[in-house]
């Protein structure tokens, strides 16, 4: 059994991580940990797990770590990772980190978007972004693995084959996404609290969201070239669940047929992306509390814009789903353990 050590786990991300982790056939859950004074009975803070099992979410203590674990998950928040990575990176873990500490490859853009200094950058070219269904050959001889971004996770699926096969123009991308509450995390924040979100659709960091040189990076190898995007946020009033509807312009030999087959056979073998049928689009109850990406596509041929659609749960895919993925990735296991 691989023994896995969650830091954060009173957090969303966290706790949903440690409800998959039980439920997995090929690990142990060897240490919760919080940065509170005192244990915290896992049940308190995951009332769905049995209370005779006899889990606690402890203080922090490296030395813990060090003896318990062979895998740690980071549910921190970002700017708060980077130390604790480098930490057990340093002690010879496996670590995958849920932050966006390790997703940019470049020190520079990752201060100007985050607002701190990154105190690991000797870290970042070691980091493999953990994006399962494209990079799995890298994930699977990596230590530190960069768990990408919720908002990314859609698109990115969506568009990467698409501008690898150039059926898209790659400076003709807008993407206009939803996110549940949940995305916000359990902190308190005026604007995610009920009677603001409650009956309400709002956009929010408009062109300077912290997500978009993370998409932009992905996009930009995949085109062979840099691509910058337009990025919407919304909030939208639901618990999780993140709905993007991308626009794009159509290369001339694109059609509807090519990008509904292009994405079909980008993904055949993958677990855990539905590409739709003609005339049908991802929905958020589709992916809820699942780890499945839904995909669907519409070509206008009037405008040459492509429609597309992408549907994850924020807390599944969009996190601790595609971390079990990416461990069941990096140590062996089948790619769907602990997740169908
Ligand atoms: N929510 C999502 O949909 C989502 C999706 C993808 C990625 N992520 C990323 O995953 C990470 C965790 O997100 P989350 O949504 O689980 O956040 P969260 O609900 O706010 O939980 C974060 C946990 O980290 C602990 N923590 C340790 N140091 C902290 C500090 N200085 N300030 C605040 N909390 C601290 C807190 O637990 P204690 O107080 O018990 O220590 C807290 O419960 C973040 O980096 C986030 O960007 C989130």
């Amino acid at each position: 059994m691989l023994n896995c050590a969650v830091l954060g786990a009173t957090g969303y991300t966290g706790a949903e991580l440690t409800k998959l982790l039980l439920a997995h056939p090929h690990v142990r859950v060897a240490l919760l940990t919080t940065r509170q004074e005192k244990s915290i009975p896992l049940h308190e803070v995951l009332p769905s797990v049995p209370q005779n099992i006899p889990l606690e979410i402890t203080p922090y203590s490296f030395e813990a770590v060090k003896k318990k674990a062979d895998v740690v998950f980071l549910c921190l928040p970002h700017t708060e990772a980077m130390t604790a990575a480098a930490q057990c990176l340093e002690a010879g873990k496996v670590v995958i980190d849920l932050s966006a500490d390790f997703r940019l490859k470049d020190k520079k853009t990752y201060e100007n978007w985050y607002g701190v200094t990154h105190t690991a950058p000797q870290f970042l070219s070691r980091a493999v972004y953990g994006l399962c269904e494209i990079n799995s050959r890298k994930i699977k001889k990596a230590d530190l693995i960069a768990n990408p971004g919720c908002y990314p996770t859609g698109p990115s699926l969506a568009l990467v084959p698409l501008l690898k096969k150039k059926l898209i123009k790659p400076d003709s991308i807008i993407i206009n996404a939803a996110s549940g509450v949940s995305g916000a995390g359990k902190k308190l924040v005026a604007s995610t609290q009920f009677c603001e979100a409650n009956e309400n659709y709002s956009a929010y960091k408009v062109n300077r969201h912290q997500h978009t040189p993370e998409i932009e990076q992905t996009l930009s190898a995949a085109a062979g070239k840099p691509v910058k995007i337009t990025f919407v946020p919304h909030l939208l009033p639901v618990n999780r669940g993140i709905l993007a509807t991308i626009y794009a312009e159509v290369t001339a030999k694109a059609t509807e047929d090519l990008i509904r087959k292009t994405l079909e056979v980008t993904y055949a073998k993958a677990p855990f992306v539905r590409i739709r049928p003609a005339g049908q689009y991802p929905s958020l109850k589709d992916v809820q509390h699942t780890n499945f990406c839904d995909i669907g596509a519409s070509v206008n041929e009037a405008t040459g814009r492509v429609v597309i659609l992408t549907a994850i749960d924020n807390l599944v895919k969009g996190a601790a789903g595609q971390a079990v993925q990416n461990m069941n990735l990096r140590f062996g296991f089948p790619e769907e353990a602990g997740l169908l």
